[in-house]
């Protein structure tokens, strides 16, 4: 096929298929939306909030279609990690969209808040780890959405807060209960009564990051990242995600374990891992 952009149609979506020069691996962009660009690197999954002139700020539509998108991945057989970043060099998301909300009355913030919260919940939740790659401001709901993920890479031009109180509303998307379990209540207030921004290497002092590169390394160190988890079994990450989701929502997270535990026992993952070893060869999760 020769270079160029493609279109077909897949179980009702619409695909483009870009064949880039140099690269063997076609890109498959899903072309249903107009915030974000979802693309397809075999096991990798992109998602790249696209408002670049507007900081990526995170419009209800946005929230929406990344919703969306990863409810549609975790139907997926063969994407083992999915990245969420923004476009450009300078944001990962600037905030909530201030333009869209400033107008909003109670019944519309609500309805805002929480249909938003429910993305970024089924974010949490998500089976396949989605790893935020943060490449600049993570402000106001852009670092709500990187709580939501299950882990935080940044670059070193990173900066994340929680600003709200600047524009008199508290966070509306989980940052007051996701912030102070990821960080600890008094860093938490600290950070969202002062309004006050850390930088990347604060953030990885803090644990709100767990790896700070340069913004050259920052895709590909997050890429490595998805690729090393095809070793290990997709079925048992899964729970592994449950189980620890289990101690945030009032659920008995050690009898959830047990549980966890016991079924694994039952499935194919398990006998191919407990194989593999005893042979002594790589497991294949397929
Ligand atoms: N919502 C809507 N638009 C936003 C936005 C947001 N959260 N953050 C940035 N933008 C827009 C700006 O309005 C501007 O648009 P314009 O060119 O049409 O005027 C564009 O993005 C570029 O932003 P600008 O402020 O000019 O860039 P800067 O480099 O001078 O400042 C920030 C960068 C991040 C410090 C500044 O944009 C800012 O404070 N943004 C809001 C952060 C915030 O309060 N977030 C929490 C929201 S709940």
């Amino acid at each position: 096929m020769p270079l160029g952009i493609y279109a077909t149609k897949s179980r009702g979506e619409y695909l483009i298929l870009i064949l880039k020069p140099h690269n063997p691996n076609p890109y498959l962009c899903t072309a249903m939306y107009n915030n974000i660009i979802s693309e397809n690197q075999g096991v990798v999954q992109i998602i790249t909030i696209n408002r670049e002139e507007k900081l990526n700020a995170l419009n209800v539509e946005l929230i929406q279609e990344i919703g969306q998108e990863v409810a549609r991945l975790n139907k997926e057989k063969t994407v083992r990690g999915i990245i969420i970043t923004g476009k450009g060099q300078k944001a990962f998301a600037a905030g909530a969209d201030i333009a869209e909300f400033a107008n909003f009355g109670e019944a519309q913030a609500k309805e805002m808040s929480a249909k938003g919260g429910e993305v970024f919940t089924s974010l949490e939740k998500s089976k396949i780890p989605v790893i935020a790659a943060v490449n600049g401001y993570a402000l106001g709901g852009g670092c709500e959405l990187t709580m939501a993920c299950h882990v935080r890479i940044a670059s070193n031009n990173a900066l994340f807060g929680q600003p709200e109180v600047n524009l008199g509303v508290p966070p509306g998307y989980g940052g007051t209960q996701r912030l102070a379990q990821i960080i600890g209540r008094g860093r938490a207030l600290d950070m969202l009564i002062t309004a006050k921004s850390i930088n990347a290497a604060t953030a990885l002092d803090y644990g709100l990051v767990t790896q700070v590169v340069s913004p050259e390394e920052l895709m590909p160190t997050c890429i490595t990242y998805v690729e090393k988890l095809v070793g290990k079994s997709p079925l048992a990450i899964a729970e592994v995600i449950k189980c620890t989701n289990a101690l945030y929502e009032n659920m008995d997270g050690l009898h959830y374990e047990i549980d966890s535990f016991a079924r694994s026992f039952e499935t194919p993952d398990f006998n191919e891992g407990t194989t593999a070893f005893i042979e002594k060869r790589k497991p294949n999760y397929g």
